[in-house]
């Protein structure tokens, strides 16, 4: 793989295609990618950025140009963004007729920054298609990805691209696969794992692909439930996974798994964990040497149910010894709204990207790093 760190300045002189990931309520994936977009500022002669925010229905073009972005969908708000964080003009493109942007990108001043539209809005972004690749690839002389949480998905700006361009590693994604690999390959024990939030189809594969080394799973929120639900608990309407893994039940007998001892209802809803539960979890907590936490133990939207993910998050703060991860756009945005963030070891920016990295899995973007065009 090529690192953008060590990268020979002359091979970073043309237009980068940067892949970032604004797929986040607030800024924070943004400001965590920085540096790079600081650096690739003096090395290169003008940056495309382009990256996605959620997922969008209507799909529909017209002449190159999206029918209609809705605001809560567009990347306006990210140029704007930018140009405070880097006090400097970024030119936001509303359109995608990839001729016209070409040419005004290779026309511009030197050190020009220019923000795409969501790519969402094109036809064949999500199926990796090649020809969408190849027009972006038209762009730039050369791609950075520092879009990690997008990385554990095959789209044509994450993987097609680097078919057709020199292709680098961004710091923030260096950052991720160093700190995300360390743990893979030797963690200290004991090994904490701490899981709440909903998707419980994608933490319990990481927790089975931890089984052999992980020394306690606490769970909590969505993932609780889901144990409760198979369990045969009422959990009346809860969030809990519609289709659960036949591995939870493997986990239910299993020694290390650390369920609530009490929540926190309203109506038939439970909504967060309650005091016994983040007591336990604390002192399992105080002994780790390493710790994994991905996803809210309640409803952390109302103010009222952020008591147990405040209790875990400042039990893991509390812990100077050990090594401490924190991902997931939920889990990340609360830790920094509590400024209990800086307490962390490592934050990750990924959240289904970390997951299945951290289950041993193959990241179609960062494979496609490994085999890009040279
Ligand atoms: C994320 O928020 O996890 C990434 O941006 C990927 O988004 P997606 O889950 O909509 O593909
Ligand atoms: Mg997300």
């Amino acid at each position: 793989m090529n690192f953008l760190k060590k990268a020979p300045a002359r091979s970073l002189n043309g237009v980068a295609l940067l892949r970032l990931d604004f797929n986040t309520e607030d800024e924070w994936r943004l400001e965590a990618t920085l540096p790079t977009i600081k650096f690739l500022e003096k090395k290169a002669k003008a940056i495309v950025i382009v990256s996605h925010r959620g997922r969008p229905e209507d799909l529909a073009l017209k002449n190159g140009q999206p029918l209609k972005v809705p605001q809560e969908f567009s990347l306006r708000r990210d140029a704007k963004f930018l140009e405070k964080a880097l006090k400097k003009k970024v030119h936001f493109i509303s359109h995608y007729r990839f001729a016209d942007i070409k040419e005004e990108v290779f026309g511009s001043p030197r050190g020009s920054i220019f923000v795409l539209e969501n790519l969402r809005f094109l036809e064949g972004e999500e199926f990796n298609d090649l020809k969408l690749g190849k027009d972006l690839a038209s762009l730039a002389d050369y791609f950075v990805n520092d879009a990690f949480a997008v990385s554990h998905r095959k789209a044509s700006s994450v993987v097609a691209v680097t078919k057709y361009l020199p292709s680098y590693v961004g710091f923030e994604l260096e950052s991720e696969l160093k700190h995300l690999g360390h743990l893979v390959e030797k963690p200290k024990h004991p090994l904490v794992l701490i899981f709440g939030g909903g998707k419980s189809h994608d933490k319990i594969p990481v927790m089975d692909s931890f089984s052999k080394q992980a020394d306690y799973f606490i769970v909590g929120g969505g993932v609780a439930n889901t144990f409760l639900k198979v369990e045969g608990f009422d959990i009346g309407e809860s969030k809990a996974d519609e289709n659960p893994s036949p591995k939870v039940k493997k986990f239910l007998k299993d020694k290390r798994l650390v369920l609530p001892l009490d929540y926190v209802q309203s109506g038939k809803k439970i909504l967060d964990v309650g005091p016994l539960s983040v007591t336990h979890a604390a002192a399992i907590i105080s002994r780790a040497k390493t710790i994994i936490w991905n996803g809210p133990f309640g409803f952390i939207e109302n103010s009222r149910y952020t008591k147990g993910s405040l209790g875990i998050a400042k039990a893991i703060a509390k812990n100077k010894k050990a090594f401490s991860i924190a991902g997931g756009g939920e889990t990340v945005m609360f830790l920094k709204d509590k400024k209990l963030d800086t307490k962390f070891s490592f934050i990750s920016t990924g959240g289904g990207a970390m997951l299945e990295f951290l289950a041993g899995k193959k990241l179609p973007g960062i494979e496609a790093l490994r085999h890009s065009k040279k």
